[in-house]
């Protein structure tokens, strides 16, 4: 038998801890947030359907994005015991400089549209938080701006190389006057894939108010509001012609660039070069053989071809095979701390993050994006702790395997 008293008043009171109310509605919102899909969650909320699934989606299927996020879920950890780790150290060596951070920011064009503060609250938070911040071609704050956000830290400038080859030498231009220390050259895009959310909802850039969007709009004030009293949506570095953002896209981009191209690019700019879209090994060896500094494993986020093969799993063969001659980074699908320790310890030098990045934006402009850093640098720290590593050089192949599930044959 149970034996049982009337409860003392005394030891009753000790248990009622009321905190004060958190009176700031985006703090607490912000607060509430533990994982990247909290954010992502929030962000859906407050933002409108058109602009969130533009940064949400992928392409045709989506099958790519959904894959390489299950990569990271598949992951299999292997800690090692009794090893003393009380402090960790996540600095990172990328690119001739230092991050705090195993990673960094990626670029993302149409940033403003998710949330009015866009590249500027990215950049600030980067700086904040020591680790890189990558502006694109299609962003839609200028590289001058960016710079005066994030005055100290790094800069990369994300290229795409465009019909109007004047247009995107300027750029580059542009970028090394203003002192980024890195050129990002994608080289997946010959053509914009095909987003089919977009289509369905319409989107086009500016946004179209229709009785859709109308009704959409009321439940997010916020977001129109800041939409409407802030300077007008437009690419900060490009003349935009309107349309959606496929034939945006297409109007831009040019499918006949080559390795010449890159051979142009490298004599303009002087400082470090990655190509971002390498999905092959073929390709990383030629790279490597050229001198390029860095190979981004990635394919768009999913946003380009669909069922493109997974950058995660790409990478122990292209570590292996040129990971002396240039450095190795990885992008798509992260959404966890996790994901990117897993990635180092398979000998990726550096990760980046995009939509976890937007999540971010999206549910709290420039402290929604400080939350997505802090959350995703918890997450790295508290992976590492757990498996006994106290620096970054110390995670390896051994501490990471993959469910078989996605695993390709042959
Ligand atoms: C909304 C959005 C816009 C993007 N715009 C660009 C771009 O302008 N240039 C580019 O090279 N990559 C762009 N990307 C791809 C990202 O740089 C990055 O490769 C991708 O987001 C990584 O996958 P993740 O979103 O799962 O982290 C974009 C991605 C998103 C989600």
């Amino acid at each position: 038998m149970v034996k049982r008293q009337f409860p003392n008043p005394v030891e009753l009171a000790k248990l009622m801890k009321f905190k004060a109310p958190e009176l700031n509605g985006k703090k607490r919102r912000l607060d509430s947030a533990l994982t990247i899909y909290d954010l992502k969650a929030i962000a859906k909320r407050r933002t409108p359907k058109a602009a969130f699934d533009y940064t949400d989606g992928s392409a045709e299927g989506e099958l790519s994005l959904s894959r390489a996020r299950q990569a990271f879920e598949d992951i299999e950890f292997h800690p090692s015991i009794l090893r003393d780790a009380s402090n960790v150290d996540t600095t990172t060596q990328i690119l001739g400089g230092t991050s705090a951070m195993p990673f960094g920011i990626a670029p993302t064009g149409f940033t403003r549209l998710m949330q009015t503060e866009g590249e500027i609250a990215g950049a600030g938070a980067a700086a904040a938080a020591g680790i890189p911040f990558t502006l694109s071609t299609l962003g839609t704050s200028s590289i001058e701006d960016v710079k005066a956000a994030n005055p100290e830290g790094r800069n990369w400038f994300q290229l795409y190389v465009m019909r109007d080859r004047d247009i995107s030498y300027g750029l580059v231009e542009r970028a090394a006057a203003a002192g980024f220390d890195t050129l990002m050259f994608t080289v997946d895009t010959p053509v914009a894939g095909a987003r089919l959310r977009d289509k369905r909802n319409g989107f086009s850039i500016p946004p179209q108010l229709t009785v859709g969007t109308i009704m959409n709009a009321i439940p997010r004030p916020w977001w129109w509001f800041d939409f409407l009293t802030t300077p007008p949506l437009e690419f900060a570095s490009l003349a935009s012609t309107g349309g959606t953002v496929g034939e945006l896209l297409d109007s831009a981009m040019d499918p006949s660039i080559d390795y010449h191209d890159l051979t142009i690019i490298r004599d303009m700019w002087p400082g470090k070069i990655v190509i971002k879209g390498v999905q092959n090994l073929e390709d990383s060896k030629r790279l490597a053989d050229l001198g390029v500094d860095s190979i981004l494993l990635s394919n768009h986020g999913g946003r380009q071809l669909d069922r493109a093969p997974i950058p995660f799993h790409l990478l122990p063969n292209v570590v292996r095979e040129v990971g002396n001659d240039v450095e190795v980074m990885v992008d798509t699908g992260i959404m966890n701390g996790a994901d990117i320790v897993a990635s180092m310890a398979l000998g990726a030098k550096f990760t980046l993050i995009g939509r976890a990045y937007l999540y971010g934006l999206m549910a709290g402009g420039r402290e929604g994006v400080d939350r997505t850093i802090e959350i995703l640098s918890e997450q790295v720290i508290r992976t590492m702790k757990l498996l006994e590593v106290t620096s970054i050089e110390e995670l390896e192949p051994k501490h990471v395997t993959q469910l078989q599930r996605l695993v390709p044959r042959g």
